[in-house]
């Protein structure tokens, strides 16, 4: 009851962000493959990829149009969707596979350009391409020497510490979260380096959520460039905010979760490391080729705007079940065959990719010669959910479904029934940005309804607006829009319940 009437108001609001998550259970293949950067070649490292079977070492737009079948739950969607892959390399030397949890997640967020509102999303034109991330960055370097083992400063300060070039927003653009499903969840896009194996062992006991968002804002004339970056750029928030000048269209924001099972090497010596020879994750990067027909994507942009985020309520997708999309897959192709990517695979990552520390730069080939350097260890570690998730908590759940949920939202004043009034100052005041954020008082506590414990609040900071969001019980999706903030929880019991672990939720929260 209470779900949907917070629905309702918040349907009212203009602005608000729609975003789907669009999953892929099913994995085409692990390979080295990669028709963007090695087009019609073996790549340099493995990924794993989903979408369209029609996925090849050159696989165009056609190719992908044409594929008898998709790993993902959308029929109409024949997109790639690729990223690296995880390996943990034993103390004796030997690589072995990490498996991948539940597939991988598409977000398709729908974020407006903050400069101009009305301006609609426009969907990506056929034969769209884009890479997200550097493949052969090491370190971590934004304006101002913050290091990567420190939270972001709040986004509303980015501008002033002039962290809002596109170099930094990259950096910004990775989140490696640690999964406990026994304490609060963290936010998406938090923590931009993979936490070493001590840590992990001792915080990570259901894995690490690998992410990456893409950029969002497009200069409306190249399908793609030559390094399939060009033609994109991020806007100043990273997931949201003000497109760049020169890059006035404003795409889907996508961004691709995935999930490794770390815990499986619990207390086993040894290091993660990705399959391009980053064990720090400063050069976690991912792929986009839109297999969409345009029309059809723009069709469902202006029309698939629920809230709930759940493909099944767009009335435009035909979406098949889990099993189907776990049924579609590729052959590799001929020259890769032999090459091992699975279970223990030997002395080497595939294609002979070594690990280069950094900080420089990475050479890229295999068999490059470096001498491992000392790893800088994480000096901070993050408190699940609160400042760290300033302005930019994101839906995140992926995998994580709980049988009932429930949350409240209050902004700026206090509680559920005030939303609608606060919601709209919130508009106002986005109107009108502050160029120094003003201490906002803190909304005091919506009530918790009878019967339900606080699992935690969380306060997200936007310009001078300061919103709070109470959770009880399990909070399913949370989504932050720069707009207004937007509370959603999933009504209804998902079928894929991967955890038993969630059973602790209810009583084991701790109080904040
Ligand atoms: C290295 O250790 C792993 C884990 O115990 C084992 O599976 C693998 O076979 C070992 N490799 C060699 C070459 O002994
Ligand atoms: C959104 O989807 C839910 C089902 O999950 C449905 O009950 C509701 O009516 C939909 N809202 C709109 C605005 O279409
Ligand atoms: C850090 O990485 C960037 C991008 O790869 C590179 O240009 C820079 O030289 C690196 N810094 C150091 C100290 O190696």
């Amino acid at each position: 009851m209470r779900i949907d009437a917070s629905l309702a108001i918040l349907a009212s609001l203009s602005g608000v962000a729609a975003f789907w998550r669009l999953e892929c259970r099913g994995r085409l293949a692990i390979a080295r493959l990669d028709p963007l950067i090695s087009p019609g070649t073996a790549s340099l490292h493995a990924h794993a990829i989903h979408g369209s079977s029609g996925f090849n070492a050159a696989a165009t737009y056609e190719d992908l149009r044409n594929g008898d079948c998709t790993s993902c739950a959308v029929t109409q969607d024949m997109s790639a969707y690729w990223a690296p892959t995880l390996y943990f390399k034993h103390a004796n030397g030997s690589y072995e596979e990490v498996q991948q949890i539940g597939g991988m997640l598409a977000y398709y967020m729908l974020n407006k350009d903050l400069k101009d509102i009305n301006k609609q999303i426009t969907a990506f034109p056929n034969n769209f391409r884009m890479i997200a991330g550097d493949s052969t960055r090491r370190n971590y370097s934004v304006t101002g020497g913050y290091s990567v083992f420190e939270a972001d400063p709040p986004k509303s300060r980015w501008a002033e510490f002039q962290q809002v070039n596109q170099h930094d927003l990259a950096q910004r653009a990775t989140g490696f979260n640690c999964l406990n499903y026994n304490v609060a969840a963290e936010g998406a896009l938090m923590r931009h380096y993979l936490p070493d194996k001590a840590y992990l062992d001792a915080h990570c006991s259901e894995g690490v959520r690998f992410e990456i968002a893409f950029p969002s804002c497009w200069n409306g004339v190249d399908v793609s460039t030559p390094n399939h970056k060009s033609h994109v750029a991020y806007p100043d928030l990273v997931l949201n905010g003000n497109c760049p000048e020169g890059f006035d269209v404003k795409l889907p924001t996508l961004m691709y979760e995935t999930i490794w099972a770390t815990h499986a090497f619990n207390s086993v010596p040894g290091e993660f490391v990705i399959s391009n020879g980053d064990t720090q994750g400063f050069g976690y990067h991912a792929d986009f080729m839109s297999g969409w027909d345009s029309e059809f994507l723009q069709a469902a942009v202006n029309q698939c705007t629920n809230l709930t985020g759940r493909i099944q309520d767009c009335p435009l997708f035909d979406v098949i079940s889990e099993d189907q999309q776990r049924q579609c897959k590729m052959a590799a192709p001929a020259i890769l065959t032999s090459e091992k990517v699975t279970g223990i695979i030997g002395d080497s990552l595939p294609g002979g990719v070594v690990i280069q520390y950094g900080p420089e730069p990475a050479t890229g080939g295999s068999n490059a010669h470096t001498v491992p350097v000392s790893v800088a260890v994480p000096t901070v570690s993050y408190t699940p959910g609160t400042t760290a998730s300033e302005g930019n908590y994101l839906p995140g759940g992926v995998f994580k479904e709980s049988p009932t949920s429930t949350s409240v939202s209050s902004s700026t004043s206090s509680s559920v029934s005030s939303l609608s009034s606060s919601a709209e100052a919130e508009v106002n005041a986005l109107a009108e940005p502050s160029p120094s954020p003003t201490p906002t008082p803190i909304p005091s506590d919506p009530p918790v309804p009878e019967g339900y414990d606080l699992v935690r609040t969380d306060y997200v900071t936007n310009g001078n607006v300061v919103s709070k969001i109470v959770v009880i019980e399990t909070v399913e999706y949370v989504v932050m829009t720069t707009e207004v903030v937007t509370v959603t929880a999933t009504p209804e019991v998902n079928k894929v319940r991967r955890d038993v672990h969630l059973h602790h939720h209810r009583h084991h929260h701790g109080l904040h």
